[in-house]
């Protein structure tokens, strides 16, 4: 485990709304956009996708911005960008993921999230390269998210808040996305802890608690974009077939069918966050 005694985030004593907001002033110093109107979390798989959304206004490196860390994972880009799409909208798109595997507490997990929000941002797209439950879902198949199970046993909400998670993954959303590729395919997300892939017998109890995706993140970020009162919607990368299902995992392969499918899959969400963004 390691600990960074000095992150604002692992202060108890501090408010993660507060140091988002903190964030979102420096990256509107940064930037010299005052408001941002949609974000993106992109993973692994995903990246491209920000050189199609429209005109780059600014890109610096996350870890400028208070409370972000490092990326731990090789294939995530660990910048901030600001995009102006087609329409003149903002679109802020985070490349920097802080998984909840790596330890550092949900709070830093959610905290590219609370920023978007604190932006002003009233759209999360998350995205992330996943594991697939379905046979007919080939490597490299995009695959919109329609609900989730969350097996981290961990929240990002502190203290006796209760949010409504009904329609968490907005249907509205994915009837646009749907607009743009009529063929995309849905199913329930299962976040598990991770680093280490599912075995077979865990990928068999996904599958029977209502799940088609495994994966190691987007859950908890998006109860905490629900939270913060934003749409969410979540696009999952099939890179394999589950444990079990097919071939043995391999993280270089995971990432080698990312980069296959970046391409095409960069150039959907591109259209997506356009057709959203239109008006
Ligand atoms: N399981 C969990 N996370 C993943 C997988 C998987 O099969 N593939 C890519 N990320």
């Amino acid at each position: 485990m390691t600990h960074d005694t000095t992150h604002p985030l692992d202060d108890r004593n501090t408010d993660p709304k507060q140091i988002a907001s903190e964030a979102a002033a420096q990256i509107a110093e940064k930037t010299g956009v005052a408001k941002h109107d949609i974000a993106l979390t992109l993973g692994s798989g995903w990246a491209k996708a920000a050189d199609l959304i429209g005109e780059t206004v600014a890109e610096f490196p996350a870890t400028e911005v208070t409370g972000f860390s490092k990326p731990a994972v090789e294939g995530h880009v660990g910048t901030i960008r600001s995009i102006r799409t087609a329409s003149g909208q903002h679109a802020l798109v985070i490349g920097a993921r802080t998984h909840y595997y790596e330890d550092h507490g949900v709070r830093r997990v959610v905290h590219s999230v609370r920023t978007a929000a604190a932006t002003g941002a009233r759209i999360m797209v998350l995205t992330n390269g996943a594991g697939g439950l379905k046979e007919s879902w080939q490597p490299g198949t995009p695959v919109l998210i329609n609900d989730h199970i969350n097996l981290t046993a961990t929240s990002p909400l502190e203290g006796a808040t209760f949010i409504d998670l009904t329609d968490l993954y907005s249907a509205r959303l994915r009837d646009l996305a749907r607009t743009v590729e009529p063929s995309l395919d849905e199913g329930v997300y299962v976040q598990f802890r991770g680093p280490h892939y599912e075995t077979p017998a865990e990928v068999q109890m996904a599958g029977r608690m209502g799940g088609q995706i495994v994966g190691m993140s987007t859950a908890l970020e998006a109860i905490a974009a629900r939270e913060a009162g934003m749409e969410v919607i979540g696009f999952s990368l099939i890179t394999n077939l589950a444990a079990g299902l097919g071939e043995p995992l391999s993280h270089a392969e995971v990432i080698a069918a990312g980069k296959d499918a970046e391409p095409v899959i960069s150039k959907l969400l591109a259209d997506v966050v356009n057709t959203i963004t239109k008006d």
